[in-house]
C-alpha cells in the first residue's frame, strides 16, 4: 500500500511526523543490516553511548536493543531541516522521534534515554563524562563530520569506540557520502595514537580506542 503513495507525500515532514509519531509507519531505515550489525556489536556491553543525528530514530532503536537497562543512551539532534544532513525537503520532529523511543522502552525495557535537542558541538562544549561509544551520523559535510570527531573522540574511554556512518564511498565493497568518507580517508592515512579500525561494513566504520 505504501508503495502507491507518491514520494512527495511520503517525504512530507509533517505527514511523516504524524504517521511515525502515532506508530502508523515505522521510522525510516537509514542503514543496512550490515551497518546495524557493526553498530550493535560495537554497542554490546557499553554503559554510556552518544548518538549524533537521530532523525526518526531507526538507528537509535538498534542501539536501544543492544544496550542493557544499566546503560545510558544520549540522543543528540536539533531536529528540523538540515541540508548537510538530509536530502532536501526531509526533516524529523522531536515529538515523533521521542514517541518512537518511548514505545520501544515500554515494550522492552532498555537503557535510560537522555535527550539533547541541540547541535552536537554545543553538547560537547558542556560534556564531562567518559563515553563508551559515539555514533557520528549528524552533519554529513566534511567540516561537520570532522568537527564531531574532534569534539567527541577525546571523551571515549579506552576500549570504547567511535562509529561513523556513510564513510565508505571509497572502499570497493562500500557506500557512503563524500564528507564522512573524506574524514575517514584522513584517519586511515594517519590514525591517531592508540586508535585502530575495529570493524567495517557497507557504509559503517568502527574505530576503537585501544589505550
Ligand atoms: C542522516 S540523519 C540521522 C539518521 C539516523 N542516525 C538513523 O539512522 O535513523 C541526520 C540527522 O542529523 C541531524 N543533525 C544535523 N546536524 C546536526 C548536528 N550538528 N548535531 C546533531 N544532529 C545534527 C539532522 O537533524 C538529522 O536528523
Amino acid at each position: 500500500m505504501r508503495r502507491l503513495v507518491p514520494n512527495r507525500v511520503r517525504d512530507e515532514p509533517r505527514l511523516r511526523a504524524a504517521a511515525v509519531g502515532l506508530g502508523l509507519i515505522p521510522p525510516r531505515t537509514m542503514h543496512s543490516d550490515d551497518d546495524a550489525r557493526v553498530l550493535a556489536a560495537t554497542a554490546a556491553g557499553a554503559r554510556c553511548v552518544v548518538e549524533i543525528g537521530v532523525y526518526e530514530g531507526s538507528s537509535a532503536l538498534v542501539l536501544h536493543d543492544a544496550l542493557s537497562p544499566a546503560a545510558e543512551l544520549h540522543l543528540i539532534d536539533p531536529f528540523g531541516a538540515h541540508p548537510d544532513a538530509l536530502p532536501s525537503g526531509w526533516g524529523a520532529t522531536e515529538w515523533a522521534t521521542r514517541r518512537v523511543l518511548a514505545r520501544a522502552g515500554r515494550a522492552a525495557g532498555g537503557p535510560g534515554i537522555v535527550w539533547h535537542i541541540a547541535l552536537s558541538h554545543d553538547v560537547a562544549a558542556d560534556w564531562r563524562e567518559p563515553v563508551d561509544l559515539v555514533f557520528i551520523d549528524g552533519d554529513h559535510s566534511e567540516t561537520g563530520c570532522a568537527a564531531d570527531w574532534e569534539d567527541w573522540h577525546p571523551f571515549v574511554a579506552p576500549g570504547g569506540a567511535v562509529v561513523f556512518h556513510d564513510a565508505r564511498a571509497d572502499q570497493p565493497d562500500g557506500r557512503g557520502l563524500p564528507g564522512p568518507t573524506a574524514v575517514l580517508a584522513r584517519l586511515r592515512g594517519s590514525m591517531p595514537d592508540g586508535w585502530s579500525i575495529a570493524q567495517e561494513a557497507d557504509r559503517t566504520v568502527a574505530l576503537r580506542r585501544d589505550r
